[in-house]
C-alpha cells in the first residue's frame, strides 16, 4: 500500500469575503489570535504524518512563503534575549517539507488541485482547505488517513450542516454506512436551497487517489464558473469508490466573517495569557447588555 505522505493547500483564491482586509494580504494569512490560519493547518497536517506540503499560491501571496521561511534576523535577535518559547514558535513549521507553486488565474479549486500535479505524481494524497479549522482529540486529517489505510480508496470528510447551509457546500448522496464511514452515490456542488440529498457536507479534508486528475484533466467550468473538485470526484466515483468519513471534532468556519470571529472567540478562551481578561470582559459586556440581550430574545 503506497503511503500518504504528500499534501496539498490550495491558497489561490480572492478572499473577496474578507475584502478590504485581503486586497493586499492574503486571506491565508489573516490571523486567529496570534497565528495566522494556515499555520493551523499545516500543524494537522504534520500531526498526521504528512512530510511534504505543496502550497497553491497566485497573486499577492508572497506573505504565505515569507511566514513559512526562516528569518535569521528575528531568530538572532529572539536567541540574544533569551526568548527560546518564541523562537519555538516562530519554527514549527521547519519539521515538514513546503513548496509552492503558482495557480496563474484563480479558477476555481479543482484546478487548483490540478496544479500541484506533478509534485504528486502517482500517489495518494491529502489535501487541506484553509477555511475549515478542526479541533479534534485525533486530527481530522489523521482520521481519513486512518480510513484510507483501510479501503486504499478516496475519502472525503463530512459533517451535518442545517438544510440552510447545504447550498454553501459540496454535498453528498450517501448510501451504504458503516460506522462513521459513508459509500456515496452523489456528490453535487452547492445544490440549490431545497433540493441537497442530505444534510453530509463536504468539510475541506480530502484523501485521493492520483486518477482524480485523470478527470481534472479534462473538467469544464461547473458552478460559479469554476473548474469544480466536487465534479472530479462524482466523475471518479463512477469508475472507483470515493468514500466520506463524518470525522470527529469541532470545525470552525474561517472562511466567512462569522465564522471567523467566533473562532477567534474560541481559541482566544483557550489562550493562557488572555482568556481569564477575555472572559471577564465577555461578561461585563453581556451584563451591561442585559436589556438588549432580553430584547434580542423575544424577537428569535
Ligand atoms: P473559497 O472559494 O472558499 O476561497 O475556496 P476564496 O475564493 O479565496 O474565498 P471567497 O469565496 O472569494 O471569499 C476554497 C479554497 O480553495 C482555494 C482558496 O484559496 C481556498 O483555500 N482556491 C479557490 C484556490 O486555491 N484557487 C481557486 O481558484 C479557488
Amino acid at each position: 500500500m503506497k503511503k500518504i505522505k504528500k499534501a496539498i493547500i490550495p491558497a489561490a483564491g480572492l478572499g473577496t469575503r474578507f475584502l478590504p482586509a485581503t486586497k493586499a494580504m492574503p486571506k491565508e494569512m489573516l490571523p486567529i489570535v496570534d497565528r495566522p490560519t494556515i499555520e493551523y493547518i499545516v500543524e494537522e497536517a504534520i500531526e498526521s504524518g504528512i512530510e511534504e506540503i505543496i502550497i497553491v499560491t497566485g497573486k499577492g501571496k508572497r506573505a504565505i512563503e515569507d511566514h513559512f521561511d526562516r528569518n535569521f534576523e528575528l531568530e538572532d535577535n529572539l536567541m540574544k534575549k533569551g526568548n527560546f518559547e518564541l523562537l519555538d514558535k516562530i519554527n514549527q513549521s521547519s519539521k515538514v517539507e513546503i513548496h509552492y507553486i503558482r495557480q496563474k488565474e484563480p479558477k476555481g479549486l479543482g484546478h487548483a488541485i490540478w496544479c500541484a500535479r506533478k509534485f504528486i505524481g502517482d500517489e495518494p494524497f491529502a489535501v487541506l482547505l484553509g477555511d475549515d479549522i478542526v479541533q479534534a482529540e485525533k486530527p481530522c486529517l489523521k482520521q481519513l488517513i486512518e480510513q484510507y489505510e483501510e479501503t486504499e480508496l478516496s475519502i472525503v470528510g463530512v459533517q451535518k450542516v442545517s438544510d440552510e447551509e447545504t447550498q454553501r457546500y459540496g454535498i453528498i448522496a450517501p448510501s451504504v454506512m458503516k460506522g462513521r464511514r459513508y459509500q456515496v452515490d452523489t456528490f453535487v456542488e452547492k445544490p440549490a436551497l431545497g433540493t441537497a440529498p442530505s444534510n453530509l457536507a463536504i468539510m475541506g479534508r480530502y484523501i485521493l487517489t492520483p486518477e482524480i486528475f485523470d478527470f481534472l484533466d479534462k473538467l469544464e467550468t461547473g458552478t460559479g464558473n469554476e473548474i469544480q473538485l466536487t465534479d472530479a470526484i462524482q466523475k471518479l466515483n463512477e469508475v472507483q469508490v470515493v468514500f466520506a468519513y463524518d470525522f470527529e471534532g469541532k470545525r470552525y468556519d474561517v472562511g466567512e466573517k462569522l465564522g471567523f470571529v467566533k473562532t477567534t472567540i474560541d481559541m482566544a478562551l483557550k489562550d493562557e495569557e488572555i482568556k481569564d481578561e477575555l472572559m471577564r470582559y465577555l461578561i461585563q459586556k453581556l451584563e451591561k447588555n442585559k436589556l438588549e440581550i432580553a430584547n434580542f430574545k423575544s424577537l428569535y
